[in-house]
């Protein structure tokens, strides 16, 4: 189908919306599933079929749009002037993008300092009113559901309970693409709605006859912030993966859910496996994914080596976030040597040792 389509005409049977919702659409959903060609030699695990979701294709780079379009044709539909969102950078992306081609007025608290640079540049050319705040996201998504309760704006967070149902949909798109349902989904876990709204997905299409099995959900947080692995909020999380730096889950029970409904689990992964998974990704696969999203790659090496995942699955990876988002990173995690050379075609030969 067009990738051009909207996401809720496509799937408009399984969304809330009516024949007289307007739709906000920017291109979203019909992403890329690809076949990882190396990865799995390089794991030891030749019989693994292992595929990645490319859903930083989205029009925003981010999973986020499959929610957002949803979110703001309801709140077109319900007559609000203004939407607002906490983020740890995608959401305002996409919330400010179809916000204005709405026409509605967006406000975007972000905790400062840590919100991607690419993120924040797309929030602020979209023209969102963005107010950095000193504190973390999860102070500002407290101030933003006062500010939505008295100032009577719409909140655009995963809250909204539109969010995942559009983010649903990506579970219909994985199970489409490979004819089948996986074995396994691994996933980045933030505020937890992503998880959440993919079990959703999954369990509807078994119960309306679409799939005859589901997955089994493995959620991967960021060590310094894994709240639901710790089983208490964290004040302080930490982490390179400024997108999943949260430390008290708005989605923590429905990700409990789906972990343990699935048969999966909700684990952590260190900054270090991160990155590791992160470079693996650019060098073996040429997918440049965000530090987040390679949190569930991270995790599928630790679970292929524990033997929690077995090495002739089907197994896939969402990997949420596109890693042009984050151009600061990188640079900090490589040692390329960047220093500018003569141009004098024999100084160039030997730099490249011909
Ligand atoms: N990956 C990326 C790239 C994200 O931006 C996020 C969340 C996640 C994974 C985690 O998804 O929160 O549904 O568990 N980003 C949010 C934001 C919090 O504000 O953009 P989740």
């Amino acid at each position: 189908m067009h990738s051009q389509y909207p996401l809720i005409e496509r799937y408009r049977d399984f969304l809330p919306v009516s024949a007289t919702t307007p739709i906000i659409s920017l291109g979203e959903g019909n992403t890329p599933l690809i076949r990882a060609s190396n990865l799995h030699h390089f794991l030891g695990a030749p019989s693994l079929k292992l595929y990645l979701k490319l859903e930083g294709l989205n029009p925003t780079g981010s999973f986020k749009d499959r929610g957002m379009t949803l979110a703001i044709s309801k709140a077109v539909e319900s007559g609000a002037k203004a939407v607002i969102c906490a983020s740890t950078g995608n959401t305002s992306a996409s919330a400010a993008a179809f916000a204005t081609k709405a026409g509605l007025t967006c406000y975007v608290l972000l905790p400062h300092g840590h919100v991607a640079l690419g993120k924040l540049a797309q929030a602020i050319l979209y023209g969102a009113r963005i107010i950095p705040i000193k504190g973390n996201f999860d102070q500002a998504l407290e101030f933003v559901r006062n500010l939505a309760d008295q100032c009577h704006i719409t909140i655009v967070n995963s809250v909204n309970p539109y969010r995942l149902e559009g983010q649903k949909t990506a579970a219909f798109e994985v199970v489409e693409q490979l004819e089948g349902v996986p074995d396994y989904l691994l996933i980045p876990v933030g505020n937890a709605g992503n998880i959440s709204a993919y079990w959703r997905g999954f369990k509807l299409l078994r119960k309306t006859g679409g799939a005859n099995a589901t997955p089994h959900m493995f959620g991967f947080e960021a060590q310094g912030a894994a709240a639901i692995v710790r089983g208490q909020p964290i004040a302080n999380p930490e982490t390179i993966a400024t997108a999943i730096r949260i430390g008290n889950p708005a989605s923590w029970q429905e990700a409990i859910k789906a972990a343990s409904e699935s048969d999966g689990q909700i684990d952590s992964v260190t900054d270090d496996q991160i990155i590791e998974a992160y470079k693996l990704l650019a060098k073996l696969e040429g997918i440049f994914c965000e530090p987040s999203s390679a949190a569930c790659l991270a995790g599928l090496i630790k679970h292929l080596s524990m033997g929690t995942i077995a090495k002739d699955a089907t197994v896939v990876c969402v990997l949420t976030g596109n890693g042009l988002k984050d151009p600061d990173t990188p640079l900090k995690v490589s040692n390329v040597d960047l220093a500018p050379v003569e141009a004098d075609l024999q100084k160039l030969k030997t730099v490249m040792g011909f």
